[in-house]
């Protein structure tokens, strides 16, 4: 996490510096920061809070130059406060450096560095690596690219950092290890860094994404030159970005969370868009076509993800093995990994992330690596380090999302992996023609069907007015309902505060039906389906213990709705597709709970939208 600016060319830097860090917030919001070379000095001013603290800090001055830092932090090291908020100086002030990720052996080289008779101020690993690169500077005399570069050979961890000297206004150093960093272009010798591209896109729409361990020297006068740690040139990739300036705005809507909810509907279009053809009944994916027989002779999928995108995975869980009949394990990718898993050449690895930057989906991929198995990456943003170290894969193409609770990027990930499913059981021949062009034609009607859905805005605002003040919330449903049970619950607890839990509906006799009262919403997707007779025997069984049931229904349903305290319709789908339209009554319901409790709706407390670290 952290987001990190950097600036060198003709103009000011520091409102570029400004304007990238609040697109980069969504990265963390603990502290601000920026650095300027003006004059012959390097002015730092930052503290704790948002970038709009900052701007406040700054009381109206606006710090002068052409060559300028910023850095919005998600604290790792040190608790959140001004003190070791980003940039960090080195020892005798003429640097300044900023940092996303963790410097592992940062201990080891402080009390290197104390007995040396450096002192430090903060407690970030950061200030560590910038005292470093002045140490080796002061040991060798090496000029600052050199130092960086060997800095970072004695580093363990993750990085992406940009560094400045007062001595030299016309240079900035960065360097990335497993953090990720890009380089805009631009036309008149302008260069632009940010930690994705959405701090350059307005400049520029040429970008060079830096590799692992590589450390670039930007100059205002010899331009852009790359080397890795190991003193390699190598010659800087530069690509045309392809977003767009009006998708990171907020478009009319107070709240970006509010407008992504909104897009849904053209978000699957453009998911699908190209790769599905509904006359004909057909799926053309070339991350998977040009890779056919790996996936016909697949022995198991194995689904590597954290999160919403997890919640995306459970979903593919049952499309897959009811489709294409292949066994789908479904991992958290920090449990994976440490867990010496039996992985086989024969398995077809899907990392599903929505930044493409998440470290423990990346560590997953990188193991998964090493046993020689095919990975596949569902990414949205594209260019992201996991869209990269995958074998192949498939785009979301739900464009930016910038509110950290995902909701578009939940549907986006489904959509994909329905694809694939049955592009797959295709392939395999584990599908009927019939049954894949019905399948087709019910996944192109899905985005009105979430525009349908979409309507019930009001009646979800109202209920949520009900239960905006609930302690507790049990969310439950079946099959593939109960991952949109488990994402319900995680967008209320993450954006409300309010604590709730997901379950599959008949798991809550052997425990969780002990909380139930009169004081307990229970959110239930009773969808019509194979267990809908089910499901109504569990909300019966909420009933009698005078829990409060809001239930997902099919349109025209009247059993449910009979018994239940509120009730949602929701068109009917093929019960494969459910969980499409289902869970957009719950981002709905968390997104008006949070409004109404006063919470930050886009930026909720302690979280980070790209999870960097492990
Ligand atoms: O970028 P990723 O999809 O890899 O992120 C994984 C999780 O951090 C993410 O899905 C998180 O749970 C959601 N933003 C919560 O709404």
């Amino acid at each position: 996490m952290c987001g990190i600016v950097g600036y060198l060319g003709t103009g000011q830097a520091y409102p570029i510096l400004i304007k990238g860090l609040k697109r980069l917030e969504y990265r963390g919001y603990d502290s601000a920061g920026v650095a300027l070379v003006n004059q012959g000095s390097v002015d730092i001013h930052k503290c704790k809070g948002k970038v709009s603290d900052l701007e406040d800090h700054l009381n109206g001055v606006i710090p002068e130059g052409t060559l300028g830092i910023g850095h919005t932090r998600w604290a790792t090291h040190g608790p959140p406060n001004d003190i070791n908020a980003h940039p960090h100086a080195s020892g005798n002030g003429d640097l300044a450096m900023i940092h996303n990720g963790i410097i592992e052996n940062y201990a080891t080289i402080k009390e290197t560095l104390e007995n040396r008779g450096h002192v430090f101020v903060s407690d970030t690993d950061t200030e560590v690596l910038i005292h470093l690169i002045e140490d080796i500077q002061s040991k060798t005399s090496v000029d600052l690219f050199e130092a960086v570069r060997l800095a970072l050979a004695e580093v363990v961890g993750a990085y992406a950092i940009v560094v400045i000297d007062k001595k030299n206004p016309d240079r900035m150093i960065a360097a990335k290890k497993s953090s990720p960093l890009v380089i805009g272009v631009g036309s008149d010798g302008d260069y632009y860094i940010g930690s994705d591209a959405t701090p350059i896109v307005e400049y520029t729409k040429n970008v060079v994404y830096m590799e692992d361990e590589e450390v670039a020297l930007i100059d205002r006068n010899t331009g852009l030159k790359i080397v890795t740690i190991q003193n390699k040139e190598k010659v800087p990739y530069i690509q045309e970005l392809e977003i767009q300036l009006e998708t990171l705005e907020k478009g009319g809507y107070d709240y970006f969370m509010h407008k992504e909810i909104y897009e849904q509907p053209r978000s699957i279009i453009d998911c699908f868009r190209g790769r599905m053809n509904v006359q004909q009944g057909t799926i053309r994916m070339s991350g998977i076509d040009d890779h056919a027989e790996k996936w016909i002779n697949a022995r198991r999928v194995i689904i590597v993800a954290c999160g919403t995108s997890w919640h995306a995975g459970l979903v593919a869980e049952y499309l897959f093995e009811d489709i294409a009949r292949l066994p789908v394990e479904v991992e958290y990718a920090s449990e994976f990994r440490y867990r010496n898993p039996i992985i086989y050449e024969d398995d077809i690895v899907v990392a599903i992330s929505q930044s493409g930057e998440t470290a423990d989906t990346l560590a997953a991929i990188e193991m998964a690596k090493e046993h020689g198995a095919h990975i596949f990456g569902v990414c949205n943003v594209v260019g992201s380090t996991i869209s990269r170290t995958t074998h192949s894969g498939a785009y979301t193409h739900a464009g930016p999302e910038i509110g950290v609770a995902s909701t578009k990027a939940f549907t986006a990930q489904v959509t994909v992996l329905t694809l694939m499913a049955l592009s797959v059981a295709q392939k395999r021949g584990t599908i009927s023609d019939a049954r894949l062009h019905r399948l087709i034609a019910e996944l192109n009607s899905i985005p009105d069907k979430v525009e349908e859905v979409l309507k019930t805005n009001d009646q979800v605002e109202y209920i949520s007015d009900i239960y905006k003040n609930a302690g507790n919330a049990l969310y439950l449903g079946r099959g593939s309902s109960f991952p949109v049970a488990l994402e319900g619950a995680l967008k209320l607890k993450e954006i409300s505060y309010i604590h709730a839990e997901g379950y599959p509906a008949a798991e809550m006799k052997h425990g969780p039906i002990a909380l139930i009262d009169e004081e307990m919403p229970v959110f239930v997707i009773a969808t019509q389906g194979q267990s809908y007779e089910k499901v109504v025997s569990n909300i019966q069984e909420v009933k009698a213990r005078k829990g409060k049931i809001i239930a997902i229904v099919t349109e025209g349903d009247k059993t449910v709705k009979a018994m239940a305290d509120h009730s949602i319709e929701i068109p009917k789908t093929d019960e494969s597709l459910v969980p499409l339209v289902s869970v957009i009554p719950f981002q709905l319901l968390s997104f008006h709970i949070a409004v109404m409790r006063g919470c930050n709706v886009d930026q909720p407390r302690n979280l980070a939208k790209s999870v960097t670290v492990e």
